[in-house]
């Protein structure tokens, strides 16, 4: 059995976000000692560059698990090619009342109503500043703050931007969490565009993402492509949780996340693939080595976790980067990007 194998009936005995909070306590205190402990770099050869970024390896930590960036040399540390930080706001914000996170193990899901509870962007943006250099590019994922109108979207992500833009190798712009009142709306082309727009111009160069729900359909997805790529968007994530429940019972507000998001991700990562050259992360239900080529299959450049990560523990990411070696060895290919272009095609077959 792995190690996590032993840890994880225990800290599934806690409620999730005790847990959670536990987990990132006991890595904090453990320092240097605890990233020697799951120590496991990627193999060699599995760099991508995408939107001018090298990524030591196509697997990252999505957006989320690592909010206020308490962790950031963790994540390289355990095989991750690059890092998500945040969603963090432009204001500190609690988030929504507990209970907001919900575990379905028999259907490897989870339900979050988190609310971007978020230290601001401003605290996130010391503790880069006092973690910086890494050694794999590093991402801030920003949302609108709470108190902000929906009308003044644009100059609350910009100021985000302005606070975190030197010390980030990438933005996010997340107009698609399900738990901020209103957040969808703006991912609608003309609002998404003035916001990519106002985020481009603070962000001293620094690639833009965004990332999109899974709620969209097709003509949604096509227009906030348009309109993200016209304003100077590097490239899209996609996606964020859905408010589907795909047959997890319902425990009020939130976003399913996990296997059940899997097939609808990579449907929307399809969709974006032919309306964009640009790069494209694909998130949504990766837990294995067979999910994660999938959603190279798809379209996806490079991938993220989250809910597979809480399920499988952090030896997942170590298992999908041998697995990406074995294959590029096995077919004779030299990168990840010709991967996933021979996956594409054996799909399309
Ligand atoms: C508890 C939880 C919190 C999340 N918080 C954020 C967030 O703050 N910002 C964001 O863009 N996505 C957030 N996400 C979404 C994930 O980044 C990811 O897009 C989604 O969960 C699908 O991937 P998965 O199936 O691998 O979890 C969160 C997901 C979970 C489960």
């Amino acid at each position: 059995m792995s190690p996590y194998g032993i840890v994880r009936p225990l800290l599934f005995s806690f409620e999730p976000e005790r847990a959670h909070r536990l987990t990132f306590g006991t890595l904090k205190r453990l320092g240097a000692l605890g990233r020697w402990a799951v120590k496991a770099p990627p193999p060699a050869g599995l760099d991508v560059t995408l939107a001018g970024l090298r990524f030591p390896s196509p697997v990252g930590l999505a957006a989320g698990l690592d909010k206020d960036g308490e962790l950031i040399p963790l994540w390289p540390a355990i095989g991750f090619g690059f890092a998500e930080l945040g969603t963090a706001t432009a204001h500190a914000q609690p988030g929504n009342p507990m209970p907001r996170l919900f575990r379905f193990p028999e259907h490897g899901a989870l339900v979050n109503r988190m609310g971007f509870n978020s230290l601001g962007a401003a605290a996130l943006a010391r503790r880069l500043e006092a973690s910086l250099p890494q050694p794999i590019p590093i991402g801030v994922n920003l949302g609108k703050s709470k108190v902000t109108p929906l009308e003044a979207a644009s100059a609350d992500y910009a100021e985000s931007t302005r606070l975190l833009a030197l010390h980030a190798d990438y933005i996010v712009v997340n107009v698609s969490s399900p738990n901020t009142p209103g957040l969808r709306t703006l991912q609608d082309g003309d609002l998404l565009g003035e916001i990519v727009r106002a985020v481009v111009t603070v962000a001293l160069g620094k690639p833009v993402f965004v990332k999109l729900s899974p709620d969209l359909e097709q003509p949604a997805v096509a227009d906030a492509v348009e309109k993200a790529e016209a304003a100077g968007a590097a490239g899209f994530i996609a996606t964020n949780t859905t408010l589907a429940r795909r047959g997890v019972r319902d425990v009020g507000a939130g976003g399913l996340s996990g296997a059940p998001l899997h097939d609808r991700a990579l449907e929307v990562v399809g969709w974006l693939r032919g309306f964009t050259a640009r790069p494209i992360i694909g998130v949504g239900g990766i837990r294995c080595p067979a999910t994660a080529f999938a959603m190279f299959a798809a379209g996806a450049d490079a991938i993220q976790l989250y809910t597979g990560f809480i399920y499988e523990g952090p030896a997942l990411v170590g298992r999908i980067n041998r697995a990406i070696r074995t294959a590029l060895d096995v077919r004779g290919l030299t990168s990840v990007s010709e991967l996933a272009q021979s996956l594409r095609e054996e799909r399309r077959r």
